[in-house]
């Protein structure tokens, strides 16, 4: 029997950079898929590739002119998945499938960067009509070509069909080391380890632990860029030398992909204008959403994230290139200084321990603040498996996740991550270099946003005093808000009318 003949497993819908990898990852996996996009074009490309790569073997994939085609060419119920732009392309989709007859049995998968509450709508407006079901999708398009790491959530009985499907396309671990089982061979994807795709929860869940994940990531790779900011304009290293030390840090701790593509960027030579290119990038950074939608969030809750916040307004402040040139005419910074080898190799080791610590502080903020939106949103996430599922396929992945699923595991309580004992060992023993890496950028006048407010979380979350005490004093004084005391049970509010000398601190009655 031909393809022709035969009934699909899966339709796959939106043949862009990402859904024409995952498909082909599912076609190498052993599905048969059939495949539309609104553009034809991307329908012919995929079959080329399909052609290209299966050798003589029968063709996987199969094109589809419309979502009736479509339809007709899935084995019944239908698991369908889409890669299209988030927002109202997914609705666009989902309306057309309705049309066309998709049943209230068949499943339709959102893989795009979807914002989690629009998931949450999306199940309930479309439920009787279809089952909407969503996985976030980390790994870029060679993450998509030959393993992901995957977040779905949903409806528990879609995810008991989807589950073999996600679980043989997403990226695999070596579960005694962390480490990643890669294969980058159409054709031959990894079947043994760990895979990194774990039901999230309830709808919206997965959308939201991949926000968070993102916003990890806009710090992650702010903090990389802070210390090539400084290790360039203060202690005068090339591009070349910035990438050599990069790799050596990938050999420990610091050890990720966003480390390794760093130092890759740095080595690459521009012929055009005979220089490194990283030079004559324009340093004004695009953002598509997710940082933003992370930094919101944790306002919303309450959840203290404020390095991933900055690494948000890090992008922002970049996009004002032509402010910025007009402020480095007329605003003052501090003399420049003439650092020697000594001290630069002094400078470089601090600012290893300085990345190494601020990283930390930002897997706490995110583990933080998705352990309090799933308090306010009852999912009950696993922190130990999150953390599994991130160690590799996606952009954050990293070894030091391992240490963060032992944290988990062995205290699924945990309050943050920094007080893991490892983790707090590890700043005890690197953090004197962290405040004077920092120290130093501030008196060189080089910004480090994203690290000093990851050592200002790190000093506020260890303080047992903070001035809170005086700002209550402020509240109350201008508006009445009332005040806790220390002296007296938790709970019980007091107020004092300030500015008449004499008057009495009352206890509020409820
Ligand atoms: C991933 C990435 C990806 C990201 C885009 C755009 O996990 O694969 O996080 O989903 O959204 O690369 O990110 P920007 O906001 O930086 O454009």
């Amino acid at each position: 029997m031909t393809l022709e003949t035969q009934l699909c497993d899966i339709g796959f819908i939106g043949l862009g950079v990402m859904g024409k990898n995952l498909t082909l990852n599912l076609a190498d996996n052993g599905y048969k898929i059939a495949c539309f996009d609104l553009d034809q074009s991307k329908v012919d490309a995929i079959l080329a590739q399909d052609a290209a790569e299966r050798g003589s073997q029968p063709p996987r994939v199969m094109g589809c002119r419309s979502y009736t085609e479509l339809l007709g060419k899935l084995k019944s119920p239908h698991l369908i998945i889409l890669s299209v732009p988030a927002g109202e392309p997914v609705d666009h989709v989902c309306h057309h499938l309705i049309d066309a007859g998709i049943g209230a049995d068949d499943i339709v998968v959102d893989t795009g960067n979807s914002l989690w509450t629009d998931s949450v709508d999306r199940e309930r407006q479309y439920k009787g009509k279809l089952i909407f079901f969503s996985t976030a999708v980390s790994g870029g398009e060679v993450g998509a070509r030959f393993g992901p790491s995957l977040m779905p959530s949903g409806d528990p009985y879609a995810w008991t069909r989807i589950e073999p499907v996600l679980k043989a396309i997403a990226a695999k671990v070596d579960p005694a080391s962390g480490k990643p089982l890669e294969s980058h061979t159409p054709g031959k994807p990894v079947k043994e380890g760990e895979p990194c795709a774990a039901y999230i929860g309830p709808v919206g869940a997965g959308h939201y632990v991949k926000m968070v994940h993102n916003g990890i990531e806009y710090a992650d790779m702010q903090m990389i860029c802070e210390t090539y900011h400084i290790m360039r304009s203060g202690l005068g290293m090339t591009p070349a030398e910035i990438a050599a030390i990069f790799r050596q840090w990938n050999q420990g701790e610091l050890n990720s992909y966003l480390m390794e593509i760093s130092a890759e960027v740095l080595d690459k030579h521009d012929d055009e204008s005979g220089q490194p290119l990283v030079d004559v990038i324009m340093d004004k950074a695009g953002q598509k959403g997710t940082g933003l939608w992370t930094a919101v969030s944790a306002l919303e809750v309450g959840s203290p994230a404020q390095t991933i916040a900055q690494a948000v307004f890090a992008r922002a402040i970049s996009s004002l290139k032509n402010e910025r040139l007009k402020a480095a005419d007329i605003l003052p910074g501090p003399e420049p200084v003439k650092v020697d080898a000594a001290k630069r190799d002094a400078a470089v080791k601090a600012l290893h321990d300085a990345l190494y610590c601020s990283k930390i502080c930002v897997y706490a903020q995110g583990f933080q603040l998705m352990a309090m939106a799933s308090l306010e949103h009852g999912w009950k996430l696993d922190f130990a498996q999150i953390a599994k599922i991130w160690r590799a396929g996606c952009i954050i992945r990293a070894v030091f996740l391992q240490s963060i699923t032992q944290a988990y595991e062995q205290n699924e309580q945990l309050d943050n991550l920094l007080l893991d004992p490892f983790f707090a060992d590890q700043i005890r023993s690197y953090q004197s270099n962290w405040r004077r890496a920092v120290a130093d950028a501030c008196l060189m006048g080089i910004p480090c946003a994203a690290m000093s407010s990851a050592l200002n979380y790190y000093d506020s979350y260890r303080s047992a005093v903070l001035p809170a005490n005086l700002l209550q004093g402020q509240r109350d004084y201008f508006g009445a808000h009332t005040f806790e005391r220390l002296d007296k049970p938790q709970g019980k509010k007091y107020h004092v009318e300030w500015s008449q000398p004499g008057q009495p601190i009352v206890a509020i009655r409820k």
